[in-house]
């Protein structure tokens, strides 16, 4: 398997982009941008996403035990790039509050999921985190959509 033509693929399946955030031991905000999430059953109600194992963010996440998925809008553009990235305090942009189960929560999303961990698995080179959800809220805003490496807004309906 080529490892450029697999990505190349898997980028033509398309999807909104969240910041996925929780508390670490020292009470710190962690999160980063994230693709992977889906939803995976609804009754219970479950969903998921994948973290690379050479995360920084890593020991937080398992640590946790409890996340946030923060859906972003199509406004919320920079701070994609921004999660994506290594800056030191991503949180010092957009308008953080700690919510109801205890992990961070972004204004101005699209949606947003409060989790407990109820699964988490090495594998591949990602840890597979499935979550309860405990909560969750939805706005109108237009959410943001990446494709092939690239952000994108969302086109009419057919
Ligand atoms: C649109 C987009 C989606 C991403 N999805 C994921 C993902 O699902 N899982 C992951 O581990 N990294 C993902 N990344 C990469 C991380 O955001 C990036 O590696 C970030 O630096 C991780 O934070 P960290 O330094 O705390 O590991 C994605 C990046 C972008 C731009």
């Amino acid at each position: 398997m080529d490892a450029l033509e697999l990505r190349r693929a898997l980028g033509r399946y398309t999807t909104g982009v969240t910041i996925v955030s929780c508390v670490d031991d020292a009470g710190g905000y962690v999160g980063l941008t994230a693709n992977s999430f889906n939803s995976l059953s609804l009754s219970p109600p479950l969903v998921l996403w994948s973290l690379r194992q050479e995360s920084p963010s890593l020991p937080a996440f398992t640590a946790a035990r409890r996340f946030a998925v923060n859906v972003l809008a199509e406004a919320q553009v920079d701070l994609s790039r921004r999660f994506a990235s290594r800056i030191e305090d991503k949180f010092a942009e957009g308008v953080w509050a700690v919510g109801e189960h205890g992990a961070p929560l972004l204004a101005g999303c699209a949606a947003v999921f409060e989790c407990e961990t109820v699964s988490q698995q090495m594998t591949g080179d990602h840890c597979l985190f499935i979550g309860r959800v405990l909560a969750c809220a939805e706005s109108a805003l237009p959410p943001l959509v990446f494709r092939a490496g690239h952000y994108h807004l969302l086109g009419e309906v057919l």
